[in-house]
Parts: C-alpha cells; structure tokens; sequence
C-alpha cells in the first residue's frame, strides 16, 4: 500500500520534468490533483487501508500531495516569465502606430482668419501679453481714473504692468513705428479677471484689425467685416452694427453675424434673437492717433476686435470655452 505512494511520487516527478508550457502544466495538475486524479483516487483507498499503516498511509498521501502542489507552482511561476518574453517578441504582432497629432481647434480657426485678412492685404502684426499701463490703458484714451477701467477686469502685475486686456495695445506699438497707410491684424492671446464658466476664461483670443489712410470711412469698416463674414461662414451670413462705446473709437459699435445655426430664424444657439454678437468696432478716436504721433486731421481710421474663441465656438458649434484649455484628448482629437 505505502508503495503506491512512492510509485505516485516517481511517476509526478519524471512527468513534470517532460511539461513544456502551460497546457501541459494544468494537464499535469489535473492528472494528480484533479477530483478524479491519481492523488484523490488513492486517498478513496483510505478505507481499504489496514489499520496499523492508516496513519502513516494518510500522513505519506498528504505530503505528497502538498509536495505535487509546490512543484506546480513552481514550474508554473518560472513559465510566467518564460511566456512573457516570448509575447515581448512576437514578432507577428501587428505594429503600433503611435498617435498622430492634430492641429488645436483655436490654432486652425487663428490660420483661417489670418489667411482670410491676408487676402485682403492685411499685414499680420504681434505684441507682448505683458504690456505697460499706457499701452494698455492710456494711449487708448483710457486714463487712470476712467469709468472704462471697469469694463475690462484687469489683473495687474505691478501699479504699471498689467496681463493685456485686450489686443488695442498693438494698434499703438504699429502706429508708433509705421507710417500710414496702415493695414493690419494682430491675433494673440488676452487676460481678465474672469472667474471660469462656460463663456468665461482668465485667458482668451482675440484680433486686432487696424487700418490708417486718408480718406478711411466707416464704410470701408462696414465692407470688411461683411467680407470677412462671408468667407468665415458662407455668403447668406448677414451682418449688422450697433451703436456702443468704446473710449478710443467714435463713433464706436458692437457687430453681430446672424446665427450660423438657424440663419436668423432664432435657435437655443442664438437665444432665439438670430443674431450672435461677434465684438466692437469703430472710427479711431483722434486722442489715441495722437498718442500714437499721428496726424489726426490728415488720417482717419478704423479698428476693431474680433473673439477668436468664440468664432471658433460657433464653427464647431462648442458650447464651452473651457473645453479649448483643458487638453482632453477626447475632444481635441475630434479636430
Ligand atoms: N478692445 C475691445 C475689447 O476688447 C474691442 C475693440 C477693438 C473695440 C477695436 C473697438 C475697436 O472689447
């Protein structure tokens, strides 16, 4: 009888030294150590067992069985690396392509504007988003104790440097080293004290347009911005101004594109009016010619703003200015 447990023994240890992998493995554990395996079989023998070797008989049968399960661990442990590698150079896995990158949504609306302005001959101007109190301010007909210091919530770096509110302060920088005819737009990036919401961010986009000559007219304003609409959005896209204020425009207006979803009949987009409103324009205002040191009774001119990030809102049809910042692959990658 104790013998059949030795025979056990002899016949695991020669079966587990020809095991290659891990089928073989669980065939083995289920030849020995399966419910109808040669171990459970053996202790059925149990009863039959005389008395006098019962003990060491059950003793021997369950440290051979402990023993078998140490030995397939093992193997099975030393297998999991060997199976590793093997996977690590299969070499008939498909490749990986690694990700491709996109152009960010606010950059390809950006290129869009300019190369539409480009076209009609507007040189594409830059400035610092660290910009002086009278760049900023002052030059623009924006004294220190003007009620339209308010209108922009400024964050200040000192009394005398502020984060650019806005992107007027290049009109000034180009005038000051550029002689009229003027014709330009500077895009870039913008600051206010803004708490974040889904149209509000401490940090937007803005255009700068700018155009000096003689003889410059709210008219040719007018014709800009209608050209500048129907190339951005389609030819049915109508435009209108209304009058508003600005402390280095006058007159100054605020222009509206009619709704690019429902083409002016009123949607949830446009809040049922029709209409979405783009930015401010206006006649540059003589005190912000001569702060520039320009000749404000042979020069007129027109200026205006333009919201990169809500352009691009509306031509992807974003209702959130915060997805542009967050870096979320998800929505970027739907560019
Ligand atoms: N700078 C103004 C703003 O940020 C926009 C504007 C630009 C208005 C040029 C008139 C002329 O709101």
């Amino acid at each position: 009888m104790l013998q059949k447990i030795e025979d056990i023994k002899t016949h695991f240890e020669t079966e587990i030294n020809k095991v290659k992998d891990r089928s073989g493995l669980e065939e083995l554990r289920i030849k020995f150590l399966g419910r109808k395996g040669m171990i459970s079989n053996t202790f059925a023998l149990l009863s039959e067992v005389p008395a006098e070797i019962k003990p060491q008989f059950g003793q021997g049968l369950n440290q051979l069985k402990k023993a078998v399960e140490q030995k397939l661990k093992e193997t099975g442990a030393k297998m999991g690396k060997t199976d590793s590698k093997k996977a690590q150079l299969d070499l008939t896995l498909p490749g990986r392509s690694p990700g491709r990158g996109g152009r960010h949504p606010l950059l390809a609306v950006a290129d869009e504007i300019k190369s539409i302005f480009s076209a009609l001959g507007f040189s594409i101007e830059d400035g610092p988003e660290i910009e002086t109190d009278f760049y900023n301010f002052e030059a623009l007909n924006i004294p220190k104790s003007h009620p339209a210091r308010d209108m922009q919530d400024t964050l200040y770096i000192t009394e005398d440097i502020v984060l650019r509110t806005h992107t007027s302060p290049v009109q000034i920088r180009v005038m000051e080293k550029q002689k009229p005819p003027i014709r330009m737009i500077a895009p870039g990036r913008v600051y206010r004290r803004d708490t974040p919401d889904a149209s509000h961010s401490p940090f937007f986009h803005q255009v700068e347009g700018l155009v000096v000559g003689e003889d410059v007219s709210f008219a040719d304003l007018k014709g800009i911005i209608n050209a500048f609409a129907h190339r951005m959005f389609g030819s049915d896209i109508k435009v209108r101004f209304r009058p508003s204020f600005f402390p280095f425009t006058e007159p100054s207006a605020e222009y509206d594109f009619s709704c690019v979803f429902c083409h002016g009949k009123g949607c949830n987009v446009c809040k049922g009016t029709g209409w979405m409103e783009i930015s401010g324009a206006g006649m540059v205002h003589p005190n912000v010619f001569e702060a520039a040191g320009i000749d404000s009774e042979k020069y007129t001119g027109y200026a205006f703003g333009m919201g990169i990030d809500r352009i691009a809102m509306l031509k992807y049809n974003i209702n959130d200015i915060r997805l542009f910042f967050e870096n979320d692959l998800r929505f970027l990658n739907q560019f």
